[in-house]
């Protein structure tokens, strides 16, 4: 396998940027590192990681910066505030979107950084650490053959779709369905709950059915203990999937009806104040609150 050269900016450590520097630093690769919270850069800086000041200083020197922020906001804070990557000049390595954005957002960096690829991450923290991410490309034929043996670093399985914004497209659809799947299995649970059935029971029986789906198998165990803390995956990050595919929706002239839905209880449980935590706790805003409409 080839080795990506030169060292590697990771900007954002959250679940996944976390994830993400820990395989490239345990993969031997020079890694620089800057997240908005510096204190999260602690661990990383302990196991060889440079830990810059800002965006700016971290992509300094490096052939290839992974973007690894929340949403489309954190993205152009990231590359245009005032010490962003961009802040002095052009980036002339390859900039790596990894962030789950709107398609569009992505195509509209093209202009300003000569190579940008957005990648779909599959998988969550462990997958990340591992290297054993499922990873969807989009972006230019040459500029997807430099950033190849990173991303292989990073994936077991790494596939070129198309034009820029592919990746996040690929991304965007897949999460639909994580986010439809999760919320019909919370619906059942709190069905089965409000029925009197016995909540573990219908929980263990849903998820060795033919019904359930790997992620409702996983999720049915933080269901079952109620245990929305430390979460793989944040429940507003998945209401802003669910809010972009909405809005893809919408351009395309279509009507997803179940995705439509999804997003709107995701924002609602999100508004609920339940953003912070795991993404099954959606289930927080399946339960009528007495003497409101919500
Ligand atoms: N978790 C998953 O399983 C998964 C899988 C595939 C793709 N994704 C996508 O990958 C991205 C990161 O997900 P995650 O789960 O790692 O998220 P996360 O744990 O919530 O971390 C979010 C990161 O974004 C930073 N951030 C938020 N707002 C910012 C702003 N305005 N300016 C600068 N930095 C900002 C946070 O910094 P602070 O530490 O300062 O808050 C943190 O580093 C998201 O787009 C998500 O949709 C996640």
């Amino acid at each position: 396998m080839t080795r990506p050269s030169g060292s590697v900016a990771v900007l954002g450590l959250g679940t996944m940027g976390t994830g993400l520097a820990t395989r490239l630093l345990d993969q031997g690769i020079q890694v620089r590192v800057w997240n908005r919270t510096a204190e999260r850069t602690g661990p990383l800086a302990k196991a060889g990681a440079f830990a810059a000041a800002h965006p700016a200083d971290a992509v300094e020197g490096t052939s290839a910066a992974i973007c690894t922020v929340a949403d489309g906001e954190a993205l152009a804070a990231v590359l245009r505030g005032p010490d962003g990557v961009l802040a002095r000049g052009p980036y002339p390595g390859a900039l790596v979107c990894a962030s789950t954005v709107a398609p569009e957002e992505v195509v509209r960096l093209a202009g300003q950084v000569p190579a940008v690829l957005d990648v779909g991450m599959l998988g969550n923290r462990e997958h990340a650490r591992s290297g054993e991410l499922r990873l969807f490309v989009g972006g230019e034929e040459r500029v997807f053959a430099s950033g190849r043996p990173l991303l292989e670093l990073l994936g077991k399985e790494v596939v070129h779709l198309g034009e820029l914004g592919s990746g996040m497209r690929m991304k965007l659809l897949l999460n639909m369905l994580m986010g439809i799947e999760v919320q019909a299995l919370a619906e059942a649970a709190e069905l089965a709950a409000a029925a009197g059935l016995d909540r573990q029971l219908v929980l263990g029986t849903i998820a060795g059915s033919g019904f359930a789906s790997p992620v409702m198998v996983f999720k049915s165990k933080r269901l079952a203990a109620g245990r929305f803390d430390k979460p793989d995956f944040r429940l507003r990050l998945m209401a802003k999937d669910l809010q972009l595919v909405a809005d893809q929706a919408a351009a395309a002239g279509l009507r997803l009806p179940l995705a439509e839905a999804a997003a709107r209880t995701h924002v609602r449980a999100t508004e609920q104040g339940f953003g912070e935590e795991d993404c099954v706790a959606v289930t927080h805003a399946l339960t009528r609150k007495p003497g409101t409409d919500r």
